[in-house]
């Protein structure tokens, strides 16, 4: 039985700061943000709203795009570094905001490649027949972990979410194959304190060869070629760093999924959202192959190949 997609919405928060609004607050420019980031923009939650909240709006579209209801959920699964609480999880407060009483929950760290070890946890459960639908979000509140007195981290971040029903599909789409990874000893390089404190160049160093060499490992897990590859959705950190996997994947430039300037980093939500913005674009279609890879604090990584489709 193999599980993919069949329902997907994002939540971003109205609020855009722009890099000339952070250049009135830090000692930054939009010139030194774009060149070396690729950013121009990134959302804001307001305090009323949190990780859980923006995880329902997200939910609740992906239910409806699914065409099934909160009670058809037999599982949630969130991805975020940003819950509202340690506990309960944001699973089981999106689990009660939707009403789906017939839903396991429960929350995944892996920071920026959260959704990629949230969706690989979600198929095991479909494969093995155990859970018909499985909601699985990415969702992060950073701004409330970013040091507003840092440059180095503070113009990197964005607050987002986006859900995916996953599902049996049809043969031969859903996912083909996936890689997930960790190396603990690099924990030092990116984590949380009270706000997010990160060694940029070991982290940037890490991110270009482990996205290549993951994208590359799953299309070969998945018996396919560079040229088999339709889209490429990486995890949107910083332009310069996703460019580099491009390169890896020998794909042209209109293949890669680039929302990042609009965005910035929203950590375990980026790959959904651009999943559903690329959607939108009308770049990913039934029966592409899209690779999906993504890197993040712990350190983690991980990659997924998928035929698009139900
Ligand atoms: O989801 C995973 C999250 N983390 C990442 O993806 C981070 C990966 N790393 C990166 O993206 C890059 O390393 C950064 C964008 C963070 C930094 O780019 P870089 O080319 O590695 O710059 P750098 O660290 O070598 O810093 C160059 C200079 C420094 O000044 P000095 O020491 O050379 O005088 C920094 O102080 O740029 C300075 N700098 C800034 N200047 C203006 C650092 N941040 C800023 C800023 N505005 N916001």
């Amino acid at each position: 039985m193999n599980a993919g997609i069949i329902g997907i919405g994002r939540y971003l928060p109205e609020k855009i700061v722009t890099n000339a609004d952070l250049e009135k607050i830090m000692d930054t420019s939009d010139e030194w943000i774009q060149t070396r980031t690729g950013i121009k923009e990134r959302r804001i939650a307001p305090d009323n709203i949190d990780s859980s909240d923006m995880a329902y709006f997200a939910a609740e579209k992906a239910l409806k795009d699914a065409g099934i209801t909160a009670e058809d959920i037999e599982l949630i699964l969130v991805a975020t570094v940003t819950p509202d609480y340690p506990f309960p999880s944001v699973a089981c407060m999106v689990q009660e905001k939707l009403g789906a009483i017939n839903a396991a929950a429960m929350d995944i760290s892996a920071a920026c490649a959260g959704f990629m070890y949230a969706m690989v946890t979600a198929q095991q459960f479909i494969k093995t027949g155990a859970y018909k639908n499985v909601l699985v979000i990415g969702v992060e509140k950073l701004s409330k972990i970013i040091d507003w007195n840092d440059r180095n981290t503070a113009v990197l971040f964005g607050d987002g979410a986006a859900a995916a029903v996953m599902a049996p599909v049809s043969e031969g789409r859903g996912i083909l194959a996936f890689e997930l990874g960790a190396d603990g000893s690099g924990g030092k390089h990116l984590y949380q304190d009270e706000y997010i404190i990160m060694n940029g160049r070991e982290v940037f160093k890490f991110a270009v060869r482990q996205m290549g060499e993951s994208a590359i490992n799953v299309i070969e897990k998945a018996g396919l070629t560079k040229e088999d590859v339709d889209f490429l959705v990486p995890h949107q950190a910083n332009i310069r760093i996703m460019e580099a996997a491009r390169q890896r994947l020998e794909l042209p430039e209109e293949k890669m999924s680039k929302t990042v300037a609009k965005y910035g980093n929203t950590s375990s939500s980026s790959i959904p959202i651009a999943l559903v913005e690329e959607l939108e674009n009308g770049k990913i279609k039934d029966d592409d192959i899209i690779v999906m890879v993504g890197f993040g604090g712990g350190l983690t990584w991980g990659a997924i190949a998928l035929k698009w489709g139900k």
